[in-house]
């Protein structure tokens, strides 16, 4: 299945919760340190291997989606957009998503997920999952009932998945990223909103596990998944970004250097884009990776 998945990157909401930041700018525009939020996103998902994203948020941050990442291009990427005039909810992106997917299958993202390590976990998930299949996956935290909670036995099948749970059956947060096979905007359009009044991702996922086609994978203690819905929680994922970059002089979070790594752009069209930008610390660390590649 991993040839024909398409992506849907969501950046809707209100980001309530980083008010005043979010009077202006969307959530998913915010800085991690030295870039804006949807970079690191965006940049997971093309290391996934996806070329083709629909980019999904409110009407009015739009055109400054499109601003910063116009039909994507310029990184070897087709990038669409389509609006959530409403914070109606994860799986309402893949209704809104239904004539962009087609027939394919779909790695949806969420905008404000930080994923930083070796993304073999996705690219298996997407390899090995059932052709109208869901794969979900797994990451230990201390605070479960702040996510969507997935209990799985020893061999990983899942045994209960469930929504910010008061009491959680496991440490297991599921992550805003999930593979669905073709068919899923359908079955998204037989949810009902729920007591928040939201497409619920969770009972999206909840009906392939009934049905029994519902995969999980843990995403190992090698990987760092951050929240990057809290002042607090942006100024911890700036200093980790910070850490790592000034550690190695390599770049976190680069569409460009990732469509480069994914053959998506060649060696030419990345030399052109680097010289035409500022001489800052992305530029400096893209040179330096080119000069690695030499
Ligand atoms: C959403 C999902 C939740 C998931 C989380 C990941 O929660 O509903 O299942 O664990 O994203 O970021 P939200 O924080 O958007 O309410």
């Amino acid at each position: 299945m991993g040839e024909d998945i398409k992506g849907i990157l969501l950046a809707g909401g209100r980001g309530t919760r980083l008010h005043p930041l979010t009077s202006i700018v969307s959530k998913q525009l915010q800085p991690i340190y030295n870039k804006p939020m949807v970079y690191y996103s965006l940049t997971t998902m093309i290391l996934a291997g996806v070329r083709q994203i629909l980019l999904i948020t409110t009407p009015e941050d739009v055109p400054h989606f499109k601003k910063l990442l116009g039909d994507g291009h310029r990184w070897g990427l087709e990038i669409e957009y389509a609006t959530q005039d409403q914070p109606r909810g994860i799986a309402e992106a893949l209704v809104i998503g239904a004539d962009f997917l087609g027939d394919s299958g779909a790695l949806l993202m969420l905008g404000d997920n930080f994923i930083y390590g070796r993304l073999d976990f996705l690219r298996q998930g997407i390899a090995a999952n059932a052709p109208r299949g869901a794969t979900i996956f797994a990451y230990q935290v201390s605070n479960p009932s702040a996510y969507g909670v997935v209990e799985f036995d020893r061999d990983f099948n899942v045994l209960s998945l469930e929504e910010k749970p008061a009491s959680p059956r496991s440490p297991w947060a599921v992550p805003g990223l999930y593979v669905y096979g073709a068919g899923v905007a359908t079955k998204a359009a037989t949810l009902k909103p729920s007591a928040r009044g939201e497409l619920e991702i969770t009972d999206l996922n909840r009906l392939y596990l009934n049905e029994g086609t519902l995969s999980a994978r843990p995403m190992g203690r090698g990987i760092a998944w951050l929240d990057t819905g809290t002042p607090e929680n942006l100024l911890n994922a700036s200093s980790f970004v910070h850490a790592i970059e000034t550690r190695q002089g390599l770049i976190v979070g680069s569409p460009e250097e990732a469509a480069f790594r994914m053959g998506f752009l060649s060696l030419e069209a990345l030399r052109a884009l680097i010289d035409d930008m500022p001489d800052t610390f992305y530029k400096q660390s893209l040179v330096r990776s080119l000069r690695d590649q030499a």
